[in-house]
């Protein structure tokens, strides 16, 4: 299947670990030009420019942090400076929250209202900013590919972390009225929405993950490059006119609550 990627610029955000750095070294293979943005962990993010430069290919590291939007601009007017023009955007990157994942046992009523302020601020409206400052640009090309990334969370909801979930189903309503309003200028737009997913960035005991794993479709979790495959599919010239829909990852853990072990 041809991806019409090569030469191709795509900006993948939150890329300096986990799903992210697996999405931006797929982009690469396919011979993208891949801008990979970080907040705290440059040499992460420089790591994985590295990676992808050894192995022939070329990317490029800027900083965005969804908690000080104005940085969404300068990041995109960055990858426009060094290449020209944006033509794939995978909105990745995440406030979790805290040290990482939403902790489940937290109570709903002691979660504060700022909280449920900056998760919304940083995970729909950073998402939002992310579009807004790519598709004058598409618009004017005629093309463009959008990915959002979402959580199985978003929908089938899990104990405590309200705000999280709550941001990341903003992005389906999110990317069914762009899939409307984008469409005629050639521009797709689609959410992925991965269950739970083993990275590089948190190791997670086995006897979790084989629990997790036994209430999926697939008995197995997904790991980063398993979701990175289906966001260069959906991002690229191999989707043809697939937009506004959301695509669950077989690592999604209420999926199937009947099946057993
Ligand atoms: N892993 C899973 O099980 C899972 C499941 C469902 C959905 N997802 C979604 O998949 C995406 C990637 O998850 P992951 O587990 O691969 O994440 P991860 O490894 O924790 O990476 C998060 C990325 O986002 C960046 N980031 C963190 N805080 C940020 C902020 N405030 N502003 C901008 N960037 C920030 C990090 O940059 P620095 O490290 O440089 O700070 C890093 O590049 C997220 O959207 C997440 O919601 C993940």
């Amino acid at each position: 299947m041809e991806t019409e990627l090569k030469d191709r610029v795509v900006l993948v955000t939150g890329a300096s670990t986990g799903i992210g750095a697996a999405t931006a070294r797929a982009y690469a293979q396919e011979g993208a030009r891949v801008a990979i943005s970080y907040r705290n962990n440059p040499e992460k993010a420089e790591k994985v420019v590295s990676e992808i430069e050894g192995a022939g290919g070329q990317a490029f590291a800027v900083r965005l942090d969804l908690e000080a939007l104005e940085t969404v601009e300068e990041a995109v007017a960055a990858v426009v400076a060094h290449w020209g023009r944006i033509d794939v955007l995978v909105a990745n990157a995440v406030r979790w929250g805290g040290d990482g994942p939403p902790d489940p046992s937290v109570r709903f009523e002691h979660v504060p209202l700022e909280e449920w302020q900056a998760m919304v601020s940083a995970n729909l409206i950073g998402a939002a900013a992310q579009v807004r400052a790519v598709l004058p640009g598409m618009r004017s090309r005629g093309w463009g590919r959008i990915v959002l990334i979402s959580s199985s969370v978003a929908e089938e909801g899990v104990p405590g972390p309200g705000p999280y979930g709550t941001s990341k189903s903003g992005l389906y309503g999110l990317a069914r009225s762009l899939a409307w309003e984008a469409g005629r200028d050639g521009i797709l737009v689609n959410v992925v929405a991965p269950g739970f997913t083993l990275t590089d960035s948190r190791p997670v005991p086995k006897a979790i993950a084989d629990r997790i794993a036994a209430g999926t479709p697939t008995r197995r979790l997904s790991v980063s490059d398993d979701v990175a495959k289906l966001v260069v599919f959906l991002g690229s010239g191999a989707n043809g006119n697939l937009t506004g829909e959301v695509v669950r990852d077989g690592s999604s853990a209420a999926r199937a609550p009947h099946v057993g072990p």
